[in-house]
Formats: structure tokens, sequence, C-alpha cells
């Protein structure tokens, strides 16, 4: 059989990408407190350690995902007949072949468009979707999911998918911009798998933020390395300290780097100087952790009508079907 070359769209360059960058640490430092959004973890190191923290006994959230898609995929497929699997933030896009084995088992797929912001891991993943399912058309898709969701290609019967509970990185109002948008760009056709993690014990939370290996501790300093590289920076990355705790007026565990001594950084590429205070807190994440409830409600809100709602055998983590509720019906 022949196994189709990838189509892969670049939307988001090295220039934009570094622009980018350069705007979001310059707004973090200045802000108070200071913070970094998360997309900045994931070079090829911070993939890297993401991957080792999806393994981790203490990181519940991937096996439980994987275990709801392993129980769930075929009655997806079904449900659904669809014959394009969306991607968005896809990375290595492992828990995909769950869903792509059981679309091309029905034999409704013939799209996969996996979406992420880094080129290197799209084309990694494209190659190795595209030699798996011979047949079936990959197109690619570099892009950043807060901007340039209306390039997504559309037409035929489309699963877009979110997983892994990224959607907890962003602040509610960004989350409700960010489903409105999504929804704008979907047909009676499409449904909506999202991937969101629930709410439970701080104990098990913080735990899963907080491993004993020091994985976790090595993902969030990461961040350091790379305004290094990126902007000729002078962090030291022993200069400071993971803390992981959750925040429960805001449900959400946040992610910080804590300055252990009093210290002024360098960052040459934008000309400016940031001082930390001793104990100082710098947020690098917000991970959200949904009541059942809330994630409902801010599918209502968007538009969208839920068809599914799975779960875990352990009530951890869910998955939700939507479909963009018809204009008119309420
Ligand atoms: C990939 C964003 C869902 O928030 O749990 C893992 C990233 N951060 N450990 C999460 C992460 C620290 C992860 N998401």
């Amino acid at each position: 059989m022949t196994v189709v070359t990838p189509q892969i769209d670049v939307h988001l360059g090295q220039d934009d990408l570094e622009r980018e960058l350069r705007a979001d640490v310059l707004a973090g430092l200045r802000s108070t407190p200071k913070r970094l959004p998360p997309k900045w973890f994931y070079d090829d190191r911070g993939s890297e350690l993401f991957d080792e923290i999806t393994r981790l006994p203490e990181y519940y959230l991937t096996r439980r995902e994987r275990e709801i898609l392993y129980s769930e995929a075929a009655t997806l497929a079904r449900l659904t007949d669809a014959d394009t699997l969306v991607e968005l933030g896809s990375g290595t896009s492992e828990k995909t072949l769950l869903i792509l084995d059981a679309l091309h088992g029905r034999g409704s797929l013939n799209r996969y468009v996996p979406f992420d912001v880094s080129e290197a891991t799209l084309r990694c993943a494209a190659q190795r979707i595209a030699e798996r399912y011979p047949g079936v058309a990959v197109h690619a898709v570099v892009g950043d999911f807060s901007r340039h969701l209306e390039l997504l290609p559309i037409g035929g019967r489309r699963i877009v998918a979110f997983l892994g509970s990224t959607i907890g990185n962003l602040y509610p109002k960004e989350r409700a911009r960010f489903l409105q948008s999504l929804r704008e760009t979907m047909t009676p056709n499409d449904r909506l798998l999202l991937g969101t993690d629930l709410m439970k014990d701080r104990q098990r939370l913080e735990a899963a933020y907080n491993d004993a290996a020091g994985v976790t501790a090595a993902f969030n300093l990461n961040i350091l390395s790379v305004m290094n590289q990126a902007l000729d920076a002078n962090f030291d990355p022993q200069g400071f300290e993971h803390v992981a705790r959750l925040d429960t007026a805001n449900d959400w565990i946040e992610m910080m780097l804590r300055s252990r001594e009093k210290q002024t950084v360098r960052l040459k590429a934008l000309e400016v100087t940031a001082t930390f205070e001793d104990g100082e807190e710098m947020r690098t994440e917000i991970s959200t952790k949904f009541r059942a409830s809330l994630a409902k409600e801010e599918l209502a809100t968007a538009g969208f009508e839920i068809e599914r709602w799975w779960t875990d055998s352990h009530d951890d983590f869910a998955l939700s079907v939507s479909r963009p509720r018809s204009v008119g019906s309420s």
C-alpha cells in the first residue's frame, strides 16, 4: 500500500515563536506576581520531561484518561462515525492511537489533523501516523490554539480532540474565549472530545505535581533553561525551588518557581534586568481541577450540548463528547 506523505501547514514560524516568547516574558516579568505562560515549558528537553511525568506513579491523569479511551473508543467511533480526527496540542499523540484504531477499525477514518506549536514534534508524529495508517491523509498544522483555530481544515465529520486536561492551563476567561471560538469553527457534523481532570483531595493532587523522583521539579525548572537559551539570559536553576500547591479558592494547582535568595537576572536579548526577592514566587502554570458541574456549565455557555460524559473507575478524570448546539435551540 502507498504511504501518503504528510502535508504540513506552518502558521507559526521560528520568528513568530521568538516574538511571542519575548512579549510573554516581558509582560510576565513586569506583572505582580511574576508569571510565565506554560506553553514555553515544551522545548525538546521539556517535552521529554513531560513524557516522563505521564509515566510517574503519582501522575494519574494520563493513565486515567487512557483507561476511559480504552473502554469507550469503540463507542466514540460508533457515535460520531467520524472520518477526521483533529487533535489540538497533539504532542507525541500516544493516546490518539486508541481513537485512530477505533475509527480505522470501523472503516470511517480518512484524515488525521494533528495541531501543535512544536513543528519538530509534529513532523515526527505525522510521519509515524502516516506509516501506521496507509491511505489515511495526515495533515499537520503548526499553530497556537489561542490564535489559529480558524485555519484548521474543515469538512466531513470531525472529532476535535483536546485531551490531557490541557484546557486546565487556561484561566477561566481564556477558557471561555477558547471554547467559544472553537464552537464557531464547528459544523453540526463535528464533535468535541474534551479531557478534564476532576477535583479531588489535596494530598493526591499535590503529590501528582510534587513527585518523589523530582521529575516535575526538573520540568518546572527547565523553563529557566528555555529562557537562558532563547533570550540569552542567566537564570541559575539552583537559585529557584519548585513549588506546587492546590489553590482551593480557584480550584487549581499552581506551579511556582520560588527564588531561594534575593537575586537579579539579566535577559540580554530583552535588554532587561529582573530582580527577585528572597522567597519571591513566579507562577509558571495553573492546572485547573474541574468540578463536573463547572465543566458542564462552561461547555453549555460556549454553545455545546454534551452527548456523553465518561469518567474512569475512580472518578478521577472525565472525557466528554459534545456537539455544537444548533442555533435557535437552547
Ligand atoms: C499537560 C498541561 C495537562 O497540567 O497536568 C504536568 C502539565 N504540569 N505536570 C498538567 C503538567 C506539571 C499538564 N498538562
